[in-house]
């Protein structure tokens, strides 16, 4: 089938087309509601089906007699050392580690929290969970303690499940002593916490509420899947608002299921048995969807990479991957591509290992700039296909869908909405633009299945942030336009949401991070343009009267407050003092206006400013500090 035809019948005809894909997956008991709305009045898909999620991800292979066929390999440059799982294996797995939760009181509902690096451990956390019923939570092992405490206080947790240590290249991260500290500030009790040790490094254990990993698995007795409702959340994943406090992006059971098998065939153009990498990290949707979910689901192997595309040990990695696994398709955010180009910008690295097993490239998570597009179609002479899509959908809105056609690509656009997806571009007063001209992307409602139906414990901040703007309308917090095609173009956030290195953080939450310190009346961040990264957030501070602090220690405090409170994945590294920050006339700080002349982009002096002269200021702040552009 085209994609032009399934695409229109899935917007003319969205429950025929869904239950068609829901056909695909083994329920327990098969929906006979496809799209019904909840208490909240939000649009929910296969509400009275039945089903187990890591059933289908596992079991399910298994007993149609596939149980030896590889599901999960994992491979560590950063502790030289490799293992696989088959699907039986894995299953067996899964099965004792729900087991062990089951044996600390976990059950249908409770929320588990996951901390963990990239090993099997943390793939084996969350699907043993998805097996019990269990909702689970997983952070970026990038985070903090403060970020982690957060997380605990509005998932509130019966277990958190950790290892003792990450590696970053060779750097080794004990995440022992942040766990501790995350949970003794929480005002929420985590009764117990599960310790994987690793031997690079032990982590200390608290009498009676840490457990060791390895003494409860083999102590525990498997347990078999336990039958959820399509509508029960399998997943909490928080992500970046415009604020300190994240959002908890809940996502179903069933939906989830449904859009996530039929996207490995229809998206990725996957088959049962191929390999699919995708080069992120558990603690990211991509890595929810396309290293767990997704692959396991469509009965591919899976992928886990502990390492980076350089420094482990070079920037051929990437390619020594494909070559030793033959991996058919590999996704990852452009910053990994843009650090490969950086080290060998000729490519020489690809020439040392043979790429024929690879169908495709996808990237996501962030823009894909047309230099590094056309860096990685020249060097690799592969299909690279950019997909546009947030944590709200738990899958891509706009992709190039490579398992119903072979449609041309564009540089810069992600190419087209995803079936499911009716993507507008709105002006303020929430007319559509005209082609070519851009605007806020929206997405008329109902969203397709795995579309986020709430916020955790905060259905009114779901509402005012993404359903008030437009009604009946999903507001996506992008902006970009379409092409006389149709093709979309994705311009970046509209809000304070930055993308460095493709992982998602709030310039809010870092302006109030920052604003705590005590020589700082006000401050500004923004995010700016930067080769490797995409964006990075720059900070510009307004001290108080009577702070008696030199600028190169508060800039250095500064720089250490943010890394202390959010990780030092959030990468504020330049800190300038300013004596005054731009304003339009009701105290609204020009923060765009500012981003504009540090990219060395075009701007007009907006109407409403206070005083032109504070532009003149900042500008001269940014070339004395070597800002974006003046760096
Ligand atoms: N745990 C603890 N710390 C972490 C971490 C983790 N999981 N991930 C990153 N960090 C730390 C790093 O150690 C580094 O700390 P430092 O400032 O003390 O050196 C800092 O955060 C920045 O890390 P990173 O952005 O990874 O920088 P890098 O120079 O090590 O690597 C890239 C640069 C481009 C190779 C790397 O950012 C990358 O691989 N990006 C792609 C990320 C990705 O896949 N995103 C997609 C999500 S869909
Ligand atoms: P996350 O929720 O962490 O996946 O981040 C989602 C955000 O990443 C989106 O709102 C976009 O701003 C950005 N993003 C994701 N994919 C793309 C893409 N292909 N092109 C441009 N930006 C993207």
């Amino acid at each position: 089938m085209s994609y032009e035809t399934e695409y229109r019948r899935s917007i003319n005809e969205q429950e025929q087309f869904w239950q068609d894909r829901a056909d695909d997956i083994k329920w327990f008991k098969p929906p006979t509601k496809i799209l019904s709305k909840d208490e909240n009045g939000v649009d929910r898909w296969f509400a009275d089906g039945e089903l187990n999620t890591a059933y289908l991800a596992l079991d399910y292979h298994v007993e149609k007699g596939e149980g030896d066929r590889l599901a999960l390999i994992y491979d560590s440059p950063v502790t030289d050392s490799k293992r696989t799982y088959t699907y039986e294996e894995l299953t067996d797995a899964v099965a004792q580690f729900s087991g062990a939760l089951a044996s600390l009181g976990v059950s249908k509902s409770d929320t588990v929290l996951i901390y963990m690096p990239m090993v099997p451990e943390a793939v084996i956390a969350m699907l043993a969970c998805a097996r019990l019923g269990a909702i689970h939570s997983v952070v970026f092992g990038g985070f903090s303690a403060d970020e982690l405490q957060v997380r605990i206080d509005d998932a509130k947790p019966k277990v958190l499940v950790t290892a003792s240590c990450g590696i970053e290249v060779e750097n080794i991260i004990p995440y022992k002593p942040i766990v501790d500290k995350a949970i003794q500030s929480a005002g929420h009790e985590t009764e117990h916490c599960i310790v994987y040790q690793r031997p690079q490094c032990l982590a200390s254990m608290v009498e009676g509420r840490d457990k060791d990993w390895l003494e409860l698995f083999v102590n525990a007795n498997p347990v078999p899947c336990a039958t959820v409702n399509a509508l029960d959340p399998l997943y909490i994943l928080y992500t970046s608002g415009t604020t300190g406090k994240p959002k908890g992006i809940v996502r179903d059971n069933g939906g989830h299921a449904v859009a996530l098998k039929y996207s490995m065939k229809a998206i990725y153009d996957c088959n049962p048995g191929d390999v699919y990498w995708a080069a992120s990290d558990v603690g990211w949707v991509v890595g929810h969807s396309y290293i767990v979910y997704g692959p396991l689901l469509a009965g591919c192997t899976t992928v886990l990479f502990e390492g980076k595309p350089v420094r482990t040990p070079d920037a051929g990695a990437f390619w020594r991957m494909v070559d030793e696994y033959k991996i058919n398709t590999l996704f990852a955010a452009p910053t990994a591509f843009r650090a490969i180009k950086k080290e060998d910008p000729e490519g020489q690295l690809i020439k040392q290992y043979d790429l024929a097993s690879l169908k495709h490239l996808y990237v996501a998570g962030e823009r894909l700039d047309p230099p590094t597009y056309e860096w990685m179609e020249q060097k690799l002479n592969k299909p690279v296909i950019d997909h546009w899509w947030q944590t709200e959908t738990g899958w891509a809105i706009v992709a190039n869908m490579r398992g119903l056609d072979n449609l041309p690509t564009k540089a810069g656009s992600s190419s087209l909405p995803v079936t499911g997806f009716d993507v507008r571009i709105f002006d303020h007063n929430g007319d559509e633009k005209p082609s070519g001209e851009p605007g806020e992307i929206v997405v008329k409602l109902p969203l397709p299945p795995s579309c986020f139906p709430t916020i955790w414990n905060d259905f009114p901040r779901f509402e005012e942030a993404y359903l008030k703007t437009f009604p009946g309308y999903f507001l996506s917090g992008d902006g970009g336009y379409k092409d006389e095609d149709g093709y979309v173009f994705i311009m970046g956030r509209t809000d304070d949401v930055i993308n460095v290195a493709g992982h998602r953080f709030s310039t809010g939450e870092m302006e109030e991070i920052i604003g705590s310190h005590q020589a700082i009346a006000e401050c500004a961040v923004i995010g700016i343009q930067d080769d490797l990264r995409g964006q990075v957030p720059v900070a510009f501070a307004l001290l108080k009267n009577d702070a008696n602090v030199s600028d190169e220690q508060l800039q250095k405090e500064v720089v250490e407050l943010v890394r202390g409170k959010i990780g030092a994945v959030a990468y504020l590294r330049q800190v300038a003092i300013v004596a005054r920050l731009p304003k339009t006339r009701s105290g609204k700080i020009l923060r765009k206006t500012m981003r504009l002349i540090a990219d060395g982009e075009t701007y007009s002096i907006p109407s409403t400013i206070e005083d032109p002269a504070s532009l003149e200021e900042v500008t001269t702040v940014m070339k004395q500090n070597k800002i974006g552009v003046y760096a």
